[in-house]
């Protein structure tokens, strides 16, 4: 069932909103005439049958639901009465009570996509305030669906620990991926066939998450129990303290975030 309320997008010009915009329509989840995207310069994306413009006033008459799609530092620049109607925000660190008090209404959801909503294949953890109907939740899943997979949390802190981990996109696995060039080449192979020979094994991985119920910890078991090289592999980073450095990761991300919400 495609998304019968009317979207408007606030920075529907910029790279996420119009991400979100694209996966939205190309999904066949919403009709393009029932969107409305702004900016404030006349840099847009094509997306056939929806209005552009650059009052954000005639934005919120013409939707039911607004989305925020602005950095955060740009969000007291966006002055809206949104009365009645549901604000969605993917600004990251920016509270739900900020929100309402900056759009003049209590319908917040706060979420999260990431970089992989271009492709659709975005991880969106978003919260809703006590006042969202169970209607607009539904409208929230279906959009969020259409950009990769939705997931309600209930805690908004949970949406600001996400914004330092499924926020980072592609980041983490790049890292990773970076790791395993470096050292193929101090090993003496060639850098493009390392290169080549960590993004397939990242591509690969990700399709046999993507495939199925995989759980992550079963395929470490799984290895470990198998007492094979990867396994050794896998002990050997685990002894050098793996958990430890990706929590100080996580850690150092949540505290990064303390000194940019705004509350
Ligand atoms: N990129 C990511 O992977 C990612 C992941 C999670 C969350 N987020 C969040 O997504 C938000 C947008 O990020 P982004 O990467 O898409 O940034 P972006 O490309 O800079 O997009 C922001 C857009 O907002 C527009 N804008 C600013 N003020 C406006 C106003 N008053 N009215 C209408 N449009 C306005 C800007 O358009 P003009 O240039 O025309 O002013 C710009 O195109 C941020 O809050 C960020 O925290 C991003």
């Amino acid at each position: 069932m495609s998304i019968e309320a009317r979207i408007g997008i606030i920075g529907g010009n910029g790279w996420l909103g119009s991400a979100i915009a694209q996966a939205a329509v190309s999904s066949g989840s919403i009709d393009p005439t029932r969107l409305t995207l702004s900016g404030r310069s006349d840099r847009r994306v094509d997306i056939p049958g929806a209005k552009w413009t650059h009052d954000n006033k005639n934005l919120v008459e013409r939707s039911d639901v607004v989305v925020l799609s602005v950095r955060p530092d740009q969000f007291p620049g966006v002055l809206i009465d949104a009365r009645g109607k549901l604000v969605v925000s993917v600004m990251a660190g920016v509270s739900a009570q900020t929100i309402a008090d900056g759009t003049n209404t209590h319908e917040i959801v706060r979420s999260i996509p990431n970089a992989a909503a271009a492709i659709r294949r975005s991880f969106t953890p978003w919260f809703a305030t006590a006042s969202v109907s169970a209607e607009n939740k539904r409208v929230v899943h279906q959009l969020f669906e259409a950009c990769g997979e939705s997931a309600e949390v209930p805690i908004e802190f949970h949406v600001d620990y996400c914004a330092g981990m499924t926020g980072t996109g592609a980041a983490f696995p790049a890292l990773l991926a970076e790791a395993l060039v470096a050292h193929a080449v101090s090993q003496g192979l060639p850098p493009d066939f390392a290169k080549r020979a960590a993004k397939g094994l990242v591509a690969g991985a990700s399709q046999l998450f993507a495939s199925g119920d995989v759980d992550p910890a079963d395929i470490v078991k799984e290895m470990i129990d198998y007492r094979g090289l990867t396994a050794a592999a896998l002990q050997a980073m685990l002894d050098g303290g793996f958990n430890h450095v990706v929590a100080s990761g996580l850690e150092a991300a949540a505290a990064k975030a303390a000194t940019i919400i705004r509350n």
